[in-house]
Parts: C-alpha cells; sequence; structure tokens
C-alpha cells in the first residue's frame, strides 16, 4: 500500500472497475441538461438581533442528495440554513438564515427537473420582532405567526411546479398516515419519511434509514444505511422517473 502497510489484499475484478467508470460517465452525460434544486438544513427565526428559535437539523442528508446529483452531472442548486457542513464544490451554494430568505431563494432558482425540500423549515416566524436586544424581564411574550409552507407554495404553482416535487417528513409517531397525509396536502411526488424518535439514525448522525411514499399509493423502505448511499439510491429513483 502507498501507506507503508502490506498484506494480503483483493483488488476488484479490471472488467468491473471498467464498467463502473463507463457508467459513471453515461451517467453524467446523460443527466447534463437536467438540474436540481436541493433545500436543507435548519432555518432561524429571530426574536431579537442576537437571539432565535430553529429546528434540530445537521443538514447532513440534504447535503449528501445535493452531492449525488453533482455526482450524477445535475446542475444542482444547495440552498442552505446554517449548519457546520462546508458548501460542495461543483454545486451552487446559497446560504441563508430564515425561511423567508429560503422562500426568495428557491423562487429565484426556479424552474428546476427535481427539487428536494429538505430542509428542516421554522414553521413560525416571530411576529413581535424586535430591532434591539431584549432585556431580561420576568415573563417574555412572544407571538408566533405561520411561515409560508415553501415546498406547498412551489408545488401548487402552475408555472413553478418542477416535474418532481420531493419533501421530506420528520416524525416522531404516526410515520405512515403522517407521511401520506402531507403527501397529499403538500401536492408532492413523494415523501421521504425518517422516524426521529429513533436515536440511531436522523439527525447529527451520519447514518439513515427511510421510508419512500409515492404518489400512487406504494412505498418502500430503504434500511439503515451511511446518508451518502440513501442519497444516491433517492438520486438513483429520481433519474429513473425523469429519463
Ligand atoms: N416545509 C416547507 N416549508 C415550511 C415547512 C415545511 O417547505 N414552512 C417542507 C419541509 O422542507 C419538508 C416538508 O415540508 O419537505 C415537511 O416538513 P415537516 O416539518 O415534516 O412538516 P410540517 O408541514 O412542518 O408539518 P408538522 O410540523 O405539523 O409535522
Amino acid at each position: 500500500m502507498a501507506c507503508g502497510e502490506y498484506g494480503e489484499g483483493k483488488m476488484t475484478e479490471p472488467n468491473e472497475i471498467i464498467k463502473e467508470i463507463l457508467s459513471y460517465f453515461n451517467n453524467k452525460s446523460k443527466n447534463n441538461k437536467l438540474k436540481a434544486l436541493v433545500t436543507a438544513g435548519p432555518t432561524r427565526e429571530y426574536i431579537d438581533p442576537v437571539r432565535f428559535i430553529t429546528n434540530k437539523s445537521s443538514g447532513k442528508q440534504g447535503y449528501a442528495i445535493a452531492r449525488s446529483f453533482r455526482d450524477n452531472g445535475f446542475e444542482t442548486t444547495l440552498i442552505s440554513g446554517e449548519t457546520n457542513l462546508s458548501p460542495i464544490n461543483g454545486v451552487k451554494f446559497i446560504s441563508v438564515k430564515t425561511a423567508e430568505e429560503m422562500f426568495k431563494e428557491t423562487l429565484n432558482n426556479l424552474p428546476v427537473d427535481v427539487a428536494v425540500f429538505s430542509a428542516a423549515v421554522a414553521d413560525y416566524k416571530i411576529k413581535n420582532f424586535n430591532d434591539e436586544k431584549i432585556k431580561k424581564v420576568e415573563n417574555l411574550n412572544l407571538i408566533l405567526e405561520k411561515n409560508i409552507d415553501i415546498i406547498s407554495h412551489v408545488s401548487k404553482h402552475n408555472e413553478l411546479r418542477p416535474k418532481l416535487t420531493i419533501g421530506f417528513a420528520a416524525e416522531t409517531n404516526n410515520l405512515y398516515e403522517n407521511s401520506l397525509k402531507k403527501l397529499e396536502e403538500k401536492n408532492c411526488d413523494w415523501i421521504i419519511a425518517n422516524d426521529v424518535s429513533n436515536k440511531e439514525i436522523g439527525f447529527d448522525s451520519d447514518d439513515n434509514e427511510v421510508s419512500i411514499f409515492y404518489k400512487d399509493n406504494s412505498n418502500e423502505k430503504l434500511n439503515k444505511m451511511n446518508k451518502s448511499l440513501i442519497a444516491s439510491e433517492i438520486v438513483k429513483r429520481v433519474i429513473t422517473k425523469l429519463n
């Protein structure tokens, strides 16, 4: 080995390697006219200049999906809330903080062939936002008002709707019922659902386990695996659907 270690080893058969390389470049050229948009990470809703409410989300699954689109030749845009992850080479990266910014940037970057909305968008923003830092008081009342539902707006838009609109559902209970409800109410083609009460997967973990619910009422489960493998399984299905 280049690192100085030695021992018994086995290389993949040269024919297999060539097959992989050919399929990689064939996919690249086949899909390079297709456009993908991915939202990822959490949004922040500011209470005052130094405080905000947010959702739990590492952004890992969304970033992995954007990377997989890029690897498969898609012209890819990633719109991300604040995460610890770095932008991805070859992917147009747009950093946002609030749901409102994410909404505007999403509209600015449509139309696309496929959009995957994996972001954990805060459902509410603060109505009584304070321009100045709020001083400590005994009881502080925040008034929350509903944020726009980005995916619903896009999926119900006559001109802007991508051919394939894919939502995520983070559920702690009734995964099946809630996902089917979201599929219909958000007018999605697919909902990718994960059970966020399971500590072994989701959020900060590198692994995930998801169920995909399709518009035709079928569904399938992708068993626990690395988020990058989940991403390539999803993108593989997108390519089949779009071609
Ligand atoms: N979503 C969105 N805009 C919002 C809220 C959610 O685009 N304001 C998208 C998410 O990116 C995800 C899907 O909608 O693709 C489902 O998000 P989720 O938080 O699971 O659902 P909610 O609509 O917020 O419903 P609830 O919190 O009641 O489960």
